[in-house]
């Protein structure tokens, strides 16, 4: 049966979406979004894209400058997928189709470097306001409870042991037929939860006010009920149990 759309706010709806690399914001997120209407937003594809331009431009990782620059002026467009290809999302960087370019291993090795920089966040942190304002959206994320949207009247922050997120990066990985290696992906994993933690400007952590799923032990389906039943409980949507296997 199609899900009828969720009936006009007054205000657009975030639901943020935090949590460390590969707990699950995205499978997670699209889902929510699917079952409610909404439009799925994973900002994390924005610095990828800003990584992305920096490293096929030869822009040294560690000129700020340059990076902060290119983060202001690069015509960056998620979108729904336009192709059925197991994507979530479609990301233009301009004309161009980056989707599966931005979960290269040379994109993960440096994106969190990336993210650091304060002028590179503010510049996303502002198109990510813009892109939200004008509709309901699951946004997923590091800082979207925190600094992004922290008047999101529904945070999520979730959480999974490092071991646990890389034995789902690499599952997916070989699921994708690409080589996998599960130490390694191990180390990145942890990698990219220090520095994504420590930085001085919007660090990853818990809003105050956040909900957190610990989610070794569920599966993907379990964590998307327990979301559904929060929406359903703290913002009171209609929420439409049929759309699951859809
Ligand atoms: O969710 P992801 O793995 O695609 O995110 C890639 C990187 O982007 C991650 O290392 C941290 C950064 N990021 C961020 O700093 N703030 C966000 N809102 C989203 C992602």
């Amino acid at each position: 049966m199609p899900c009828p759309p969720t009936p006009p706010r007054s205000t657009p709806l975030v639901i943020a979406i935090d949590g460390p690399a590969a707990s699950g914001k995205s499978s997670v997120g699209h889902e929510l979004a699917r079952r409610l209407g909404f439009l799925f937003f994973d900002t994390g594809a924005m610095y990828r894209a800003v990584t992305l331009a920096a490293i096929r431009r030869h822009i040294p990782i560690d000129d700020e400058q340059q990076i902060t620059r290119l983060a202001n002026e690069l015509p960056i467009h998620v979108q729904p997928p336009a192709i059925d290809d197991g994507r979530r999302y479609t990301v233009l960087v301009g004309e161009d189709d980056v989707t599966w370019e931005l979960r290269g291993s040379e994109v993960d090795a440096h994106v969190s470097a990336v993210s650091a920089y304060p002028g590179v966040r503010r510049a996303l942190t502002r198109q990510q306001r813009r892109i939200a304002s004008q509709g309901n959206v699951v946004m997923a994320g590091r800082d979207i409870g925190t600094v992004v949207f922290p008047e999101a009247p529904l945070k999520i922050y979730l959480d999974a042991s490092a071991a646990e997120r890389a034995r789902r990066r690499y599952e997916e990985q070989l699921q994708r037929q690409q080589a996998a290696d599960y130490e390694a992906i191990l180390r990145g994993v942890r990698e990219r939860d220090q520095i994504d933690s420590h930085r001085p400007t919007a660090p990853l952590r818990i809003a105050s006010d956040a909900v957190v799923l610990q989610t070794d032990d569920l599966e993907q389906q379990e964590v998307v009920a327990a979301v559904l039943k929060l929406v359903h409980e703290r913002l009171h949507l209609e929420i439409h149990h049929q759309q699951v296997h859809q």
